[in-house]
């Protein structure tokens, strides 16, 4: 494909310790197109999220932004540059409204109180942008929405900021079957808006159903980084279960050059 990553990382080493959980690892994401992250329970998923959010500073390695290497110190460098993650362990407060999580931390102000109208305004704009029919109340609280609802509001809010990478880790993971879909076209609407994508998922058919790029994890190392429409699935599940399938794959610990 002919357009620059607009998020590329090279070379990332990342250790907890003695245990090295990320090696030497190359990630790529495009905008306009969803990149799935696939891998084995623990081969480095979040690690590699959480690195690309600036909540686990890594070892060694690069970080590229438009074509710019920047660092990444903590979650508001990553956010500053719009990028927007939303957690395995969605980070949304039950007690709180759909607008209120959707601006915790960031709250509008007008003088010294809560611009409440606004937020409120700019809240359903985003949700009317994604085409998100099902939520009824703006003010109903978190603890009253479904599984679906609820990965909804948490990618509407990482979209408010005018991101331009957002990455989802398993947000479907809970979910059945009609909410897995109303989240997968949720997914393919902010590539096709532009945005760059990132999904994690273990669900082959999901993937093979919204990504336009697979990335492979395997034990903590970049085992490929393909097309979708070049693979087969069972040459992913190999890809995951054994870091390689045929030519496609580490060779020797080493990721084969395209
Ligand atoms: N904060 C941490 N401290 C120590 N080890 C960690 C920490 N976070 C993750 N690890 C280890 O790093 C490895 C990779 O974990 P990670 O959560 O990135 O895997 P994952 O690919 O997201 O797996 P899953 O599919 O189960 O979510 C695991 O062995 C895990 O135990
Ligand atoms: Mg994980």
């Amino acid at each position: 494909m002919s357009t620059a990553p607009v998020l590329e990382l090279r070379g990332i080493d990342k250790s907890f310790g003695p245990v090295q959980v990320l090696h030497d690892v190359a990630f790529s994401v495009y905008p306009g197109e969803v990149t799935a992250l696939v891998g084995d329970n623990g081969a480095g998923k979040s690690t590699l999220v959480k690195c690309i959010g600036g909540i686990h500073p890594f070892d060694s390695g690069e970080y590229y932004f438009e074509g710019r290497q920047v660092s990444v110190g903590g979650p508001r460098d990553a956010a500053a540059l719009g990028v927007e993650i939303v957690y395995q362990d969605l980070a949304l407060c039950d007690n709180l409204d759909i607008v209120q999580n959707m601006f915790l931390g960031r709250e509008r102000k007008r003088g010294l109180v809560l611009d409440e109208d606004t937020m409120e305004e700019m809240a359903a704009k985003t949700l009317v942008g994604l085409s998100v029919r099902t939520v009824k109340s703006l003010r109903q609280h978190v603890s009253s929405l479904s599984g679906g609802q609820r990965q909804t509001v948490a990618i509407a809010k990482a979209v408010l900021w005018n991101s331009k990478v957002v990455i989802l880790d398993e947000p479907t993971a809970a979910l059945g079957v009609a909410q897995t879909a109303q989240v997968l076209e949720l997914v393919r609407r902010l590539a096709d808006k532009g945005l760059a994508v990132v999904l994690i998922s273990h669900n082959m058919n999901d993937v093979f159903a919204v990504s336009d790029r697979i990335a492979a994890l395997y034990l903590g190392r970049m085992a490929a980084q393909v097309k979708t429409s070049d693979v087969t699935h069972s040459q992913i599940v190999e890809l995951i279960t054994a870091g390689r399938s045929g030519e496609l794959g580490l060779q020797n610990g080493k990721e084969a050059t395209a």
